[in-house]
């Protein structure tokens, strides 16, 4: 299917990205896993540009986990350097784009070199109105929950019981729509404590290639296997299709 002939909800609003794989694409070539990465901003700015080409509304793109610190010094050093460079690099060309940037998770404690770029970054996006592009960096999803309690406790004085729309509200995703497709290259079938919470009704798809072979008609063939999907949410199929 072309991009023009899909009506608009067959085309999800919120796609995450688990872009997985990029050290396995590096050792197939005898490189170093660092190559991969590397290779893997390519992917992640083709990505960028598709999803805002197809009118996504917002993209949420699996950067750095809460649990990646777990890596070989050099390799954690590389990716945080590779974030200043691409950040620095790529800001301009997103903010013409439209693009509003923000990052999702525990940033505070990068250096305060990264932590300046994505302050500048999402400062001088903050007011576009194109596709929301979302940077999960440091994130996991059990600590997206746990922020999210612990900043209702403070506002709400513990006078009252939280609910799931409250909790919804608290977590990084607040502003953004539910979560529609949750894609995870690199052929792993696992969520890794990514968006946990928003990911309840999502659809699922999963696929083999390695993230630095990810290209645009790998995005399109993800979307347009989310446009086959019946979404029910709990009804039956019947109920769905009479609409
Ligand atoms: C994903 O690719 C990128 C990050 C986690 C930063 P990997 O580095 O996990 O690649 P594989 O899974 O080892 O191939
Ligand atoms: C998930 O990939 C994190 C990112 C893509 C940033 P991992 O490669 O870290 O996931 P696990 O450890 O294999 O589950
Ligand atoms: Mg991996």
């Amino acid at each position: 299917m072309s991009i023009q002939a899909m009506s608009d909800n067959q085309v999800p609003k919120h796609i995450a990205i688990i872009m997985d794989g990029n050290g396995r694409w590096a050792q197939q070539r005898n490189k170093k896993r660092t190559t991969g990465h590397k290779a893997g901003v390519e992917r992640a700015r083709e990505a960028i540009e598709t999803a805002a080409k197809m009118q996504v509304e917002s993209l949420t793109l699996f950067a750095f986990s809460s649990e990646n610190w777990n890596r070989p010094k050099e390799e954690v050093s590389y990716l945080m350097e590779l974030f200043i460079v691409a950040l620095n690099r790529e800001i301009n060309a997103l903010n013409k784009n439209n693009v509003r940037l923000k990052f999702l998770g525990n940033t505070k404690v990068f250096n305060s070199k990264l932590q300046q770029s994505i302050e500048q970054a999402e400062q001088l996006t903050a007011a576009n109105t194109g596709l929301k592009l979302n940077i999960a960096a440091n994130y996991g999803g059990r600590w997206d929950i746990v922020n999210s309690v612990n900043q209702w406790l403070i506002d709400s004085e513990r006078m009252d019981t939280i609910d799931e729309t409250t909790l919804s509200q608290y977590l990084s995703t607040n502003c953004l729509p539910d979560l529609d497709l949750l894609i995870r290259t690199g052929g792993e079938k696992r969520i890794s404590n990514f968006l946990i919470w928003q990911a309840a009704y999502a659809e699922l798809y999963f696929c083999d290639t390695l993230w630095p072979d990810f290209d645009a008609n790998s995005l399109i063939e993800a979307i347009n296997d989310y446009a086959t999907r019946q979404r029910r949410f709990g009804k039956t199929g019947e109920q769905v299709s009479d609409k």
